[in-house]
This record gives C-alpha cells, sequence and structure tokens, in this order.
C-alpha cells in the first residue's frame, strides 16, 4: 500500500488549503456561503462520480478537503463530513437508480445537503436499541419517532432516516428511508446550545405520522442496521480527517507563537519543545493511520477496525493537542476555540469507547 501522497493529492491539498484559509469567511450563522462556495468548486461531491453530478475524485482526495477544512473552520468540516459520506453515500451505495437519478445529482453539486438521522434518546452507542417506529401502509411507511443531535438538523434537504418497522428483530428489523425536508410530519427542533461547532446546526429531528413513500425507502427491510454501520466505516474516516485538521491548527499556532517569541530573543525552554515535537510526532501517526484506512475504503475492502483507529487516534490527539497548546501558549481566543471544537470529534459517529470496542472485536475475530 503506497502511503505517500501522489502529486495529484498534493495539489489537491495546496488547492484545499487556499480554498479554505482564502475563501472561506467566519461569522456566527451555518455557513451557507462557505458551502455554497465549496458547491461550485464541487466540493459537496468531490467522491461522487462524475455520472452522477460529482468530481470522481477518490476517498483519500475527499480526506484531504475536510482536514483542510476543518483546520479553518471544524464546523463547516463536520457539515461537509456529514453530508458526503453520511449523507450521499447512501444513495451512491444503496440507492436504487431512480433515487440516484431524482437525489444524488443535486447532494453532488451542493445544491441539496444531506444529513444522517440514526442516534436517539435511548440508542446513542447502542443505535440497534432504536425506537422510532415504521408501519407498513399502502405505499409506503408511516414513521413515528425521535432523533437526537442531527448535524445540519433543520437545514439539510435529505435525511436518511432509520426506523424499526419489526420490533422483535433487534438490529435486523431497521430499514433505512430518504426522507425529504419538507415532508409533512418532519419537525426540526431549536439547534442545541452546544459548547464548540458553534456554525453548524445540531438539533433534534421530530416524526409524527410522517408518510414515506415505498419508492423512498433505501434498500430491503431489515437491512438498516448493516447500512448505517457500513457507512459509518466511511464516515469515522472523514472525522479523523477532521480531528487531523483541528490538531494541526493548535500545533501550527503554538509553533507561530514560539517562533515569534524566539525572533524577539524569548527563551522557550526544552520542556516546552519536547511538547511540540511529541505532538507532531503523534500527528504524523495519525495521518498515516487516517490515509491507510482511506485507502483501503477506496479499494473497496472493509475497513471498519482501521477506520476505528484512525478517529480514536487523530480525534484524541486533537483534544490532547488543544489541551497541551493552551498549556504552552495560554487559553486565547483561537486555542479555546480549538479546545471547544474538538471534543465532539471524540464522541460523534461512534463515541471513541465504541471505536475501542470495534478495533477490540475485529482483533478477536482474526
Ligand atoms: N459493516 C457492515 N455490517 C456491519 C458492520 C459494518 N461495519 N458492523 C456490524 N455489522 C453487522 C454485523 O455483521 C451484524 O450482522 P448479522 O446480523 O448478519 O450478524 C449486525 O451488523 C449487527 O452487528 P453487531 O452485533 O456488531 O451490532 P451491535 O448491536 O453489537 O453494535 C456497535 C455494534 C459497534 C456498538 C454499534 O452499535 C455502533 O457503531 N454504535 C455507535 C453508533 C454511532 O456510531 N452513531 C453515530 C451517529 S451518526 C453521527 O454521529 C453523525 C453526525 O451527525 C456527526
Amino acid at each position: 500500500m503506497k502511503l505517500v501522497l501522489s502529486a495529484h493529492h498534493l495539489e489537491k491539498q495546496k488547492e484545499f488549503r487556499h480554498f479554505a484559509e482564502e475563501e472561506m469567511n467566519g461569522n456566527d450563522q451555518f455557513p451557507r456561503k462557505n458551502l455554497l462556495k465549496a458547491g461550485k468548486r464541487g466540493y459537496m461531491g468531490l467522491p461522487i462520480p462524475v455520472e452522477f453530478g460529482g468530481q470522481g475524485e477518490d476517498f483519500l482526495t475527499y480526506i484531504l478537503l475536510i482536514e483542510e477544512i476543518s483546520r479553518v473552520c471544524a464546523s463547516t468540516g463536520v457539515i461537509m463530513a456529514v453530508h458526503t459520506s453520511v449523507g450521499s453515500f447512501p444513495l451512491l451505495y444503496y440507492g436504487n437508480h431512480e433515487q440516484k437519478e431524482k437525489y444524488l445529482n443535486g447532494l453532488a453539486s451542493g445544491k441539496l445537503l444531506g444529513a444522517f438521522a440514526l442516534t436517539e434518546a435511548g440508542a446513542g452507542s447502542d443505535a440497534a436499541a432504536l425506537m422510532t417506529r415504521a408501519a407498513a401502509v399502502e405505499g409506503g411507511y408511516r414513521i413515528n419517532g425521535c432523533k437526537l443531535f442531527i448535524t445540519s438538523g433543520g437545514e439539510a434537504d435529505i435525511y436518511t432516516v432509520f426506523a424499526r418497522d419489526d420490533k422483535e428483530a433487534g438490529s435486523r428489523g431497521i430499514t433505512a428511508f430518504l426522507v425529504e425536508k419538507k415532508s409533512a410530519g418532519l419537525i426540526a427542533g431549536k439547534p442545541e446550545k452546544k459548547m464548540g461547532l458553534k456554525l453548524s446546526s445540531t438539533t433534534e429531528l421530530r416524526m409524527e405520522n410522517l408518510f414515506v413513500p415505498l419508492s423512498n425507502r433505501l434498500g430491503a427491510e431489515g437491512e438498516g442496521f448493516k447500512i448505517a454501520m457500513s457507512l459509518l466505516d466511511g464516515g469515522r474516516i472523514g472525522i479523523a480527517a477532521q480531528g487531523l485538521g483541528l490538531a494541526r491548527a493548535s500545533i501550527d499556532y503554538t509553533t507561530n507563537c514560539y517562533r515569534e517569541k524566539e525572533k524577539r530573543g524569548i527563551k522557550t525552554g526544552q520542556q516546552s519543545a519536547f511538547i511540540l515535537a511529541n505532538l507532531a510526532t503523534r500527528l504524523e501517526a495519525a495521518k498515516l493511520l487516517t490515509y491507510r484506512a482511506a485507502l483501503l475504503k477506496e479499494e473497496g475492502k472493509r475497513c471498519s477496525k482501521e477506520a476505528s483507529m484512525a478517529k480514536i487516534c487523530a480525534t484524541d490527539l486533537a483534544m490532547d493537542a488543544a489541551i497541551k497548546c493552551i498549556d504552552l501558549c495560554g487559553f486565547d481566543n483561537n486555542l479555546s476555540q480549538y479546545f471547544c471544537d474538538a471534543k465532539a470529534t471524540q464522541i460523534y459517529e461512534g463515541s471513541n469507547q465504541i471505536q475501542r470496542i470495534v478495533v477490540a472485536r475485529e482483533m478477536l475475530k482474526e
């Protein structure tokens, strides 16, 4: 496996860095403008095949995009990551021809925003315990239930919703549905007040007698849990990339502070140098794990273990780097932002405790 970035990857990385640093705007609202600009450049459908309106780039290129975006704005990073890997890939991998025709072009061009609705109050880490019900009715299904902590809730146009159509069948009694924002009976709650990622919208999503036509069932009845899990394998690599971006933000910022101090003749000490060197070493290790998982995914291989390892390593580093850099530089605006943004990366798309369960289970199978 080749773990060195190709000339094409390096060129794209430079382009993404320029976009993130020079073209994205920071404000205190949902970053719709950033997303529109990203859509115009093809960044909302980077790994979607050209025939469906995407750019046909490989998964690693998409990972480099999320890393660069998240280094500058982690909120935009998570919105784009969720939109692509668990918002658009459901259609690419599991959609039938009509569903792809109807939605995938819009998602890939950024005209539509995608989101993923799995989590519930009693089913966060134990996703198979979800209670949202889908009852078969003439022409489709009636869905009732409540989802929690939905990234881009209220803002997204298409949600992949997971609901139970068989009470007795455990994880095999769950089915996936494509739900449009404008559907009667779909109600997004107020955005959660969060410690970080404040530009992204995170809401409850209630479904009250929501009718979903049969044509919007994704995959077969009972396949929903496996669909969710396989999508999350890719999603977790995206969150690892978000962790890489955030870790780099803290490390770059602190290195610059120290460079400035040295220029002014202020001694910075060996202890600080050791801390920075350790963080930089861990960053390279986290990159290798993340890029390796992306390459496996691109090859179409099962990469649950590698994706989980990448997420653990990169997002724990993002948190740790923010804390250690605050120790070195103080709790200024930039570092406190990275600290507050990093915490969620250890929690969503499966907490890092869940990632350790995935790794350990895969180790026992080997
Ligand atoms: N790919 C395909 N199939 C898979 C799979 C994968 N990665 N992982 C499991 N499966 C299959 C299994 O093979 C099994 O199949 P059979 O029924 O044929 O045997 C079935 O799914 C059930 O698997 P498990 O017995 O392993 O399932 P479990 O109930 O023990 O759960 C878990 C495993 C790993 C703990 C899972 O519940 C999990 O990942 N929890 C975390 C949930 C999560 O990540 N939520 C994220 C929410 S989305 C989000 O955060 C996005 C956002 O907005 C930022």
